[in-house]
């Protein structure tokens, strides 16, 4: 029985889900009996049998099918809207072993897209282990079928060390060494294996937050690049695109759970900023108040960006201002790009 087993994953759903507001699922814990009791009697707003989960900001409760076509629905109007990729192109999905990009794989290889996928083992002790395995564990039991491949880069291997360590002797926090590092390695795999298009499993919950973030702080450079879908604008940069930029958080929680979908539950233990998760916490207040707050408010800036011309576009800006970098080669505004700063940084640091 589809909710019973759901029912049982559920202290999975409260583990990640850490702050009390985001255990709310219309207006009741999803693991309470009033919850159970209330979806108990609720029927599938498309199929009329019994369902599942319900969706508040969509006014609809579904089945673990109608769920998972409506889950299906989401990604393919987001890829179609906002021209991310077509089905003769190559994708690189950077799959960390959570929930979002783990769904995010298995979502884009069922509707047909050639999707590889690549991990970056930052060398975070078991953290980075046990997602190791969980991405692996995937990639074996079902992209194989698909005949995906995974990719998998080793910060340790290039870098001589993991990225605490790296952070350390830079002196620089953990999760800004990280973000350099991620965001290159997926730039350059992407670039030099011959992808058309390098896919993230943000959602709707993380774009809301960094929306709501650089609109509290006016950053309007931050803003002209809040789009799911960013262009291969100079060399040297691949395609960049969020196709579940339509589905929360606990969407993709239900998901995974409903497919048998094992993902890493922990989140990585350097604590991503405060802010990020003080601006959630905000954004799934209103959102309990008033259904359908996020996506209002994310859409609805995608929608006037989309109206509104820009002053400058984001191809130009950065053909006028980005070159290669003078030691690997990737586009940068500066002489060398931070990557290589970093790692000549921590390299004169083991040194001395
Ligand atoms: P985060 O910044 O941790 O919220 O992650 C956002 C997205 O970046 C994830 O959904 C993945 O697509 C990707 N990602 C994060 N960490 C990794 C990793 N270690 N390896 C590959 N992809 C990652
Ligand atoms: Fe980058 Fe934790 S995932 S510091
Ligand atoms: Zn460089």
């Amino acid at each position: 029985m589809p909710f019973a087993r759901l029912a049982l994953r559920m202290p999975l759903l409260a583990l990640i889900h850490r702050s009390a507001s985001c255990l709310i699922m219309c207006g009741a814990g999803l693991q309470s009996p009033g919850y159970a009791r209330m979806i108990g009697t609720m029927n599938c707003t498309r199929c009329k049998t019994k369902a599942v989960l319900k969706l508040p900001r969509h006014n609809a409760a579904f089945c673990k099918d109608c769920f998972n076509s409506f889950v299906h629905d989401q990604v393919y109007k987001a890829i179609r809207s906002q021209e991310m990729f077509g089905k003769n192109d190559r994708i690189l999905v950077a799959v960390s072993g959570g929930k979002d990009s783990l769904a995010l794989w298995d979502i884009l290889l069922k509707l047909g897209y050639k999707t590889d996928a690549l991990y970056v083992n930052l060398g975070i002790g078991g953290y980075s282990e046990s997602s190791q395995e969980k991405v692996v564990h995937f990639s074996k039991t079902v992209a194989a079928g698909y005949g995906a491949v995974l990719h998998i880069h080793t910060v340790e291997r290039e870098g001589g060390a993991g990225i605490r360590e790296l952070a350390m002797m830079v002196h620089r926090p953990t999760c800004s060494t990280c973000g350099t590092i991620k965001r290159y390695q997926f730039n350059r795999i992407a670039v030099e294996q011959g992808y058309d298009v390098m896919a993230t499993g943000h959602n709707l919950d993380d774009e809301a937050a960094r929306l709501l973030g650089n609109v509290l702080h006016w950053q309007n450079e931050y803003l002209e690049k809040q789009g799911p879908s960013l262009p291969a604008s100079v060399d040297g940069f691949a395609k960049k695109v969020k196709p579940l930029y339509r589905l929360a958080e606990r969407e993709l929680a239900a998901y995974c759970v409903l497919n048998g979908i094992d993902y890493v539950v922990e989140e990585c233990p350097m604590a991503q900023g405060a802010r990020t998760l003080l601006y959630k916490e905000v954004l799934n207040r209103l959102e309990t108040e008033s259904p359908g707050t996020k996506q209002m408010f994310y859409w609805g800036f995608l929608e006037k960006s989309r109206t509104t011309e820009m002053p400058t576009n984001i191809m130009e800006k950065d053909r006028s201002t980005l070159h290669p970098c003078s030691l690997c080669g990737q586009p940068t505004t500066a002489e060398t790009c931070s990557y290589c700063k970093l790692m000549a940084r921590a390299n004169t640091s083991t040194a001395g």
